[in-house]
């Protein structure tokens, strides 16, 4: 398929629809047709573009992108820049080490402002603070991706983790997902639960009780302490990473005993629904989060995860970046505005 065709699959894809917010910030205000249209997207980019080899897909071609990242990535920055430069875009990246924010002091709202005065088109943005991308998003023009927000939310992962079991299960619905490990650190989390509730997937949450957050059960889903009894039957594995950086260590009492009671083993998996798949965000802390006999399995769909997590950050910026330029030609064209 040459890049004239994927451009009319992904118009078709589209179908003249709209995501309902200039910014992802979080799952919550992201309705079900905007899920849907932003799945429909990636799906294109998953089975048509990703596999024909045209590395390019000009459609952004002249808009730039700030890739903002506060906190260390690998998958996420890696595949948010590969996105931007795929679509044509001029894409900057800003390091925690290279930024006046954190070594000279400027202030997050005099930051939201410069990059407001750059006229970029679109930032994602990765911060240690929860709430950080609403706050820009709510002070720039531009459009705002939360590339991961403290212990708060991650929603580009939770996307590409909807796109996964729909593409492995064929639905999300009724699947009983079980999500096993530190529950109480994990944006991951905090994206992957609200998204798994809005299209009503049973969730299992399996912690040390230490590791998951105070009346979580408000959210609707079930706890247990005992992983075991969690994966009976379950049809999606997600393991989580124990996030030593934010202190984990204090809630175990060593890794050697989580990993004991709560490291997906084969013998474990082997509870799970026949097909059950195991899922996994990176990085991986082999034989605590997951055993690596589990990860070399032909149930780990870890890397198809990673691949989807491209696909993913290509639609978005699409649907992000294009409408306005869309927009704006309809706007020259019938002299409105
Ligand atoms: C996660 C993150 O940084 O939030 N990784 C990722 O984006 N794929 C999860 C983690 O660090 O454990």
């Amino acid at each position: 398929m040459n890049v004239e065709d994927l451009h009319k699959r992904l118009t078709s894809a589209m179908a003249g629809r709209y995501l309902s917010s200039k910014d992802v910030t979080g799952i919550d205000p992201l309705s079900r047709t905007d899920i849907e249209l932003i799945m429909d997207c990636t799906r294109v980019f998953k089975l048509e573009f990703i596999p024909s080899g045209e590395k390019k897909l000009p459609l952004l071609q002249g808009r730039s992108i700030i890739n903002f990242f506060f906190e260390p990535s690998t998958r996420t920055r890696t595949s948010f820049e590969l996105a931007g430069k795929a679509l044509g875009a001029d894409t900057i990246n800003i390091s925690a080490d290279s930024s006046s924010m954190n070594k000279k002091n400027e202030t997050l709202n005099d930051t939201a402002r410069t990059l407001n005065a750059m006229h970029a088109d679109c930032i994602t943005l990765r911060h240690s603070s929860a709430g950080t991308p609403m706050m820009i998003a709510r002070m720039i023009k531009a459009a705002v991706i939360n590339a991961g927000d403290g212990m708060h939310e991650h929603p580009t992962q939770a996307l590409l983790d909807l796109y996964t079991i729909i593409e492995k299960r064929g639905r999300a619905e009724g699947l009983d997902v079980v999500i096993v490990g530190d529950i109480l650190h994990s944006r991951v989390a905090g994206s992957l639960i609200r998204i798994l509730r809005k299209f009503n997937a049973n969730i299992r949450l399996a912690a040390p009780p230490t590791m998951l957050p105070a009346y979580v059960e408000r959210f609707g889903v079930k706890t247990y302490h005992d992983f075991d009894e969690a994966i009976a039957g379950a049809d999606v594995v997600y393991a989580l990473r124990v996030q030593l950086e934010r202190s984990a260590a204090a809630f175990i009492p060593t890794l050697r005993e989580y990993s004991k009671r709560f490291c997906v083993n084969m013998a474990r998996l082997r509870q799970a629904a026949e097909d059950a798949i195991v899922m996994h965000p990176g990085p991986i802390n082999r034989e605590v989060d997951l055993s690596s006999e589990v990860m070399e399995s032909r149930q780990s769909v870890v890397e198809e995860q990673v691949t989807n997590g491209l696909a993913v950050r290509l639609a978005l910026l699409s649907l992000l970046i294009r409408p306005r330029e869309d927009l704006a030609k309809q706007t020259r064209l019938t002299g409105r505005g």
